[in-house]
């Protein structure tokens, strides 16, 4: 069956970027002029996604206005003829009908998140998303997790992987390896947070997944796990032992933008990329390096 459906939880509160994120969702942030959550947004559609389910929270209203037209921009720039600056604003926006929004009430972590999409997921593999984490990569990586799904079997679970230095084990769900399977890996274990002594590989869970509707029967009888929040990973873990779940190694550069060096990396980052910005920004650098 087909991904169709992404699931992008924006509940969270932000806290390690304060007081940035006081009045403003950190998913709102921007690296170079994007905000963090249309840069997923835009991989999501890249991979072929057509229905965006985002779960929000309270202060959270603003990422819905951004996914809408604004029409008094929109008319003055039709009068000042900015019309590359209009085409961008079309072009970043999907269908009518494509976005629904539904709410986290209480953080009870991001398995609680997800469950509270299932009504809008229904009974069909979805996609989600943790915007968070950026994935700069030619071919985006929810694309290559949707190649990769499509030779795995209908009932087959994906997670994204890479590798972190030993010591930071902890700060990730981790995943245990087995067999190559063509371009993915059986995953043998998962565990949320684990201490460095109990991790089963220094493979981390990178923040984007394929998963079967089932996982959802499972998180609605989740118990609180690692830091008293119901886990994602805790649920995954049942669900591995009627159905597979498979590790992708992906291609490309992560950047967590959940911490401050990650944000500030991939702004680096992807303004280098970028052909208006670059030559200037490597000036800039270097000046500020001397
Ligand atoms: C979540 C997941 C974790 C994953 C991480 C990636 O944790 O629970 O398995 O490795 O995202 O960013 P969080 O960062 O929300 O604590």
């Amino acid at each position: 069956m087909p991904i169709r459906k992404a699931v992008l939880p924006v509940a969270g509160l932000g806290t390690r970027f304060l007081p940035a994120t006081k009045a403003v969702p950190k998913e709102m942030l921007t690296v170079v002029d994007r905000p963090l959550i249309q840069h997923v947004v835009d991989e999501a559609r890249e991979a072929g996604i057509e229905h965006f389910i985002f779960v929000t929270g309270r202060n959270k209203g603003v990422i819905e206005d951004h996914f809408d037209r604004q029409f008094e921009l929109e008319t003055t720039l039709t009068e000042k003829r900015r019309y590359a600056d209009l085409q961008i604003l079309a072009s970043d926006l999907p269908e009518p009908g494509q976005m629904s929004f539904t709410r986290q009430q209480t953080p009870l972590g991001l398995g609680h998140a997800v469950w509270c999409a299932r009504e809008i997921i229904g009974r069909e593999p979805f996609a989600l998303l943790l915007p968070d984490v950026l994935v700069q990569a030619k071919r985006g990586c929810l694309a290559q997790m949707i190649d990769a799904y499509k030779s795995l079997g209908d009932k087959a679970n994906v997670i994204a992987v890479e590798e972190v230095p030993r010591e930071r084990v902890s700060m990730y769900g981790i995943v245990g390896v087995g067999k190559q399977n063509g371009l993915a890996f059986q995953i043998t274990s998962m565990v949320e947070k684990p201490r460095v002594e109990d991790a089963p590989s220094n493979l981390s869970i990178t923040g984007r997944y394929i998963l079967q509707p089932e996982v959802l029967d499972l998180l609605g009888t989740q118990t609180r796990g690692a830091g008293g929040e119901i886990q994602l990973t805790d649920a995954m873990l049942r669900l591995a032992q009627t159905q597979p779940f498979f590790g992708l190694k992906f291609e490309g550069k992560s950047f967590d933008c959940g911490s401050k060096i990650g944000f500030l990396s991939a702004n680096i980052a992807y303004a280098l990329e970028r052909e208006d910005i670059a030559p200037s920004l490597r000036d800039e650098i270097r000046r500020l390096l001397n």
